[in-house]
């Protein structure tokens, strides 16, 4: 081969390398064109074996010759790819750009159902007058929700609870007041007792407006030497004041709970009017919260405390009605239903 025909093929293949390269405008087209033109099988590489051709004093300019349209090419390659590399860096930088100026995003917290709002200050406030707060269980034996509260079988006080039982003794506790009975038995020392315990209570009603197949309730029980209705009275006088406001007072009306005696239920004066008499306590100015009375000594004696020696009180409260007065809500229903609109109403305090 003479000097001026390798000479022009070797531009030529330079010439057409830089015209191609100057179509190429993405990462795929480099690739391509680095195998065409750079590779070992590129037009280049090809020449460079036909080295035996060339004479011998030739040969070194021949070498340099490819060697240099290589550099060339490679140079242009190397130029394109950084260019074909900022360019898409910049593209992507524009796409993933952000707005430092937006406002974040908000993530939706959940609300105390009112319920456990009533609860958990229900149990700051015992537990600040020095009273334990005691786990019930929701299955119940008969023996515990009825026997040892002092209602026997075919005792007409059973038909105001009506039960879902679950075989002949086990079913779902009607009251937390089954836990009167766990408390005393289980001090083995007899010692003194003062303890609330909230739960969930289960009978067989028919929902309505007032009334819920499942519903909270939170027992009391104080169990020592000299304890006496005073005792009650100024306990609940207390809570009362504590949970719906200085102002609100408290009257014990005689009623009658087989596990109590003498038994009461406890009204709270009315907070919307006063006491004058309103639609919310249908014009009697006091409305009914709870169920009391002092331990009844038969019960004491069942559960291992000497009624000669101990006397008590005891009180059973509903949390949803606590719940309804306190916030006004005017059907238990709605405590259930899991409403986020109804429950955003309600914030901790
Ligand atoms: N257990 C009663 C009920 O569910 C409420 C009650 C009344 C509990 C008087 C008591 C009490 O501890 O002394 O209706």
């Amino acid at each position: 081969m003479e000097p001026k025909d390798y000479e022009q093929q070797i531009s030529n293949i330079v010439l057409k390398a830089r015209l191609v390269l100057d179509d190429v405008n993405d990462l795929e087209g480099l690739t391509n064109f680095r195998n065409t033109y750079l590779a070992k099988k590129s037009e280049l590489s090809s020449l460079m074996g036909k080295m035996k051709e060339i004479p011998a004093e030739e040969r070194g300019a021949f070498g340099k010759a490819v060697n240099d349209a290589r550099a060339n090419i490679e140079n242009a390659f190397n130029e394109k790819k950084e260019a074909i590399e900022h360019k898409a860096l910049k593209e992507k930088l524009k796409k993933e750009r952000i707005d430092l100026t937006l406002p974040g995003r908000t993530h939706a917290s959940g609300k105390m159902n009112p319920c456990w709002i009533i609860i958990d200050e229900m149990c700051d406030i015992f537990a600040s007058m020095g009273f334990d707060i005691v786990e019930g269980r929701d299955v119940e034996t008969d023996h515990f929700n009825f026997e040892l509260l002092n209602v026997p079988k075919d005792h007409p006080a059973r038909d105001m609870q009506d039960t879902f039982y679950i075989d002949d003794s086990l079913l779902l506790r009607t009251q937390t007041s089954a836990a009167q009975a766990h408390t005393m038995l289980e001090n083995e020392e007899k010692k003194p007792i003062k303890m609330i315990c909230p739960g969930k209570c289960f009978r067989r009603d028919d929902d309505d407006a007032t009334h819920s197949h499942q519903f909270g309730q939170i027992e009391g029980l104080v169990v020592d030497k000299g304890i006496s209705l005073a005792d009650l009275k100024g306990t609940l006088e207390l809570f009362v004041k504590k949970m719906f406001g200085e102002k609100r007072e408290i009257r014990l009306r005689s009623s009658f709970f087989p596990f109590t005696e003498p038994s009461v239920e406890v009204d709270v004066s009315c907070a919307k009017c006063g006491g004058k008499g309103c639609n919310m306590c249908k014009g009697t100015g006091w409305i009914e919260i709870l169920g009391a009375g002092e331990v009844n000594p038969e019960v004491l004696r069942m559960c291992g405390y000497d009624p000669a020696v101990y006397s008590g009180f005891a009180f059973g409260v509903g949390v949803e009605r606590l719940a309804m007065l306190r916030y006004g809500i005017d059907d238990i229903r709605r405590i259930y239903a899991n409403d986020i609109r109804f429950l955003k109403d309600f914030s901790e305090k």
